[in-house]
């Protein structure tokens, strides 16, 4: 089984953004993790962050033939972009959204994710752990599938 781990705008700057809200632990700390969970699970993974919602579309676009889910943290781009949205549409392969933070216990804005409506499910709130707790359904989910 191989993931993919796609992280979109400013969280490449983990650690430094809001210690408050997303903690201290710096985006390479978060990527450790990820690979040693891949490890743990036996699972192939690779990770890609970007700043651009079209690297981020054509990211998704290229994974529906070389990987069999994707966990998925949009940033802001959650909340408005149809773009995303529909290049999640169109792949058949599992997305699973998740945020660092609560999204529901924030601003009104972040109340509403356009991408949950076509992702495999959400998790949000939980920290860095909600990244290892999408992969863990994605290797769960692909046994059942
Ligand atoms: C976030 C929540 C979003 O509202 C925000 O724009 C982010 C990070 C999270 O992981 O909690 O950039 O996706």
């Amino acid at each position: 089984m191989k993931i993919l781990v796609i992280n979109g705008p400013n969280l490449n700057l983990l650690g430094e953004r809001e210690p408050g809200i997303y903690g201290d632990q710096s985006y390479s700390a978060l990527s450790e993790m990820v690979m040693d969970k891949a490890d743990e699970l036996g699972v192939k993974c690779e990770i890609f962050q970007s700043n651009h919602e079209g690297a981020i579309i054509d990211k998704l676009h290229s994974a529906r033939k070389d990987f069999d889910g994707v966990v998925l943290n949009a940033g802001a781009y959650t909340h408005y972009s149809y773009a995303i949205r529909d290049a999640i549409a169109a792949i058949k392969i599992p997305v699973i959204e998740v945020h660092i933070s609560n999204v529901f216990a924030r601003d009104e804005f972040r109340k509403n994710s356009v991408i949950a409506p076509v992702c495999k499910g959400s998790i949000s709130g939980f920290g860095f752990a909600g990244y290892l707790m999408a992969m863990d359904a994605l290797a769960k989910y692909s046994q059942e599938a």
